[in-house]
């Protein structure tokens, strides 16, 4: 499957190796090129033991890439796994800042069909699904509205 995992941080770096090593087609996307050319270059944009070996070997074999292009790593993948940081406010409760705009930018950017889930809890998914289907339908393509929509966790 083509798989595109939008933050390379300590979830999304370690799911898209292994996403990678089990043999899908990866694209891991950062807002930080530093942590994309990490990848890129084939070593660990944090730190985790065993890691940078495994993803040394998959971007040698061509199955994980990165970008910060969120568009085109839409463009080349079925499914997009969130893992953007939800950080906790000073209240105790979730800023969801990252999480909407990511979201928003794969809503604005999909096509047909698409697979949304998240790395953090139901809700938080159901969030993320929700809002790329609102950015999608206010989107400049309202052929996109009569589309299937598919996201689950
Ligand atoms: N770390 C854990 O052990 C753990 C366990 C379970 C669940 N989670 C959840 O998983 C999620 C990610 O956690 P983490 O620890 O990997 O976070 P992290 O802070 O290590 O990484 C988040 C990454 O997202 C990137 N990012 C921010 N906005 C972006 C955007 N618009 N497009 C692409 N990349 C963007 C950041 O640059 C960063 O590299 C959080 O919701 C967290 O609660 C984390």
């Amino acid at each position: 499957m083509r798989v595109s995992v939008f933050g390379l941080g300590y979830v999304g770096s370690v799911s898209a190796a292994a996403f990678a090593s089990d043999g899908h087609d990866v694209v891991g996307v950062d807002v930080n090129p530093d942590k994309v050319a990490a990848v890129n270059g084939g070593h660990s944009p944090i730190v985790e033991p065993g890691l940078e070996p495994l993803l040394a070997q998959v971007v040698a074999d061509g199955r994980l890439r990165a970008t910060v292009d969120t568009a085109a790593a839409v463009a080349q993948s079925e499914a997009s796994l969130v893992c953007v940081g939800t950080p906790s406010r000073k209240n105790g409760s979730l800023d969801l800042t990252y999480l909407e705009r990511v979201s928003e930018q794969i809503g604005a950017a999909f096509g047909t069909n698409r697979t949304i889930t998240s790395s953090s809890y139901g809700a938080l998914c159901c969030r993320a699904r929700r809002t790329a289907l609102s950015s999608r339908r206010s989107s400049a393509h309202p052929e996109r509205n009569t589309a299937k929509d598919l996201a689950s966790r």
